[in-house]
């Protein structure tokens, strides 16, 4: 997925600004960790002059800015910096190289690696046992289609983990926020479902939508 897929902009009510509140106050939840995070494995001794900071799936809205500022407080606590920059904005996708070798202090990503690089071919093959039947999410489906998610995922964070092995400096830091399930909870109980099911009804409307009127045009 080498394009950008960004959130909308602006502060309309299909803004994610205005439709962001629940990963604002997830993140906000996740501060203390955060900060003992900085405050307790940072290796600041071992890092250059420069001190970068990546948020990898960042968007529009404040979410970004309230993530870094909580950082950086973290980080002012921990030594008192106050002269930091940052490398220029990245616009490409996170499953690759974007950051020079070493160049970064700290990388934090927030609700944003569980979006796959793609979906599972098979998912959309009708002799596969993994076929979802035109369904975007793998709750309620045969135990075949969880698989082929699961199997994407682990792809597509091996190829994160491996790109940002390369970029983080000796002694940086990685901090990752995303939605999970607890062990032993089945995947209907995924606490995203109930965002996912109207999420998945509007699209398949909007697609037998196309698929009629290209029909009555044909
Ligand atoms: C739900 S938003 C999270 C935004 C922000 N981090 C927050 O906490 O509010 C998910 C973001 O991840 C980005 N994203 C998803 N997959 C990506 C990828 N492969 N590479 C770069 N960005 C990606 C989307 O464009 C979107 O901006």
């Amino acid at each position: 997925m080498g394009e950008s897929f960004p959130m909308t902009g602006g502060d309309g009510p299909c803004s994610y600004t205005k439709n962001s509140s629940q990963q604002r106050a997830s993140a906000a939840s996740a501060k203390s960790l955060l900060t003992s995070a900085i405050l307790g494995n940072l290796d600041i001794e071992r890092s250059s002059r420069m001190f970068a900071i990546a948020d990898l799936g960042c968007s529009t809205g404040p979410n970004t800015f309230i993530a870094m500022e909580n950082i950086i407080g973290a980080l002012t606590q921990k030594c008192k910096i106050e002269d930091y920059s940052s490398l220029p904005r990245v616009s490409s996708s996170f499953h690759g190289r974007l950051f020079p070798k070493a160049s970064l202090n700290i990388i934090y990503s927030a609700f944003s690696l569980q979006w796959l690089s793609k979906a599972p071919q098979e998912l959309g093959d009708v002799n596969s046992p993994a076929w979802n039947k035109g369904r975007i999410y793998y709750t309620d489906a045969p135990r075949e289609v969880g698989q082929a998610y699961s199997i994407q995922y682990a792809k597509d964070m091996d190829s994160f983990l491996a790109a940002r092995a390369e970029e983080l400096a000796p002694g940086g830091l990685m901090l990752i926020l995303m939605p999970g399930r607890p062990d032993g909870t089945l995947p209907s109980q995924n606490s995203l479902g109930p965002f996912l099911r109207p999420l998945e009804s509007c699209l398949t409307d909007m697609v037998d939508e196309v698929c009629k009127s290209r029909n009555l045009n044909n």
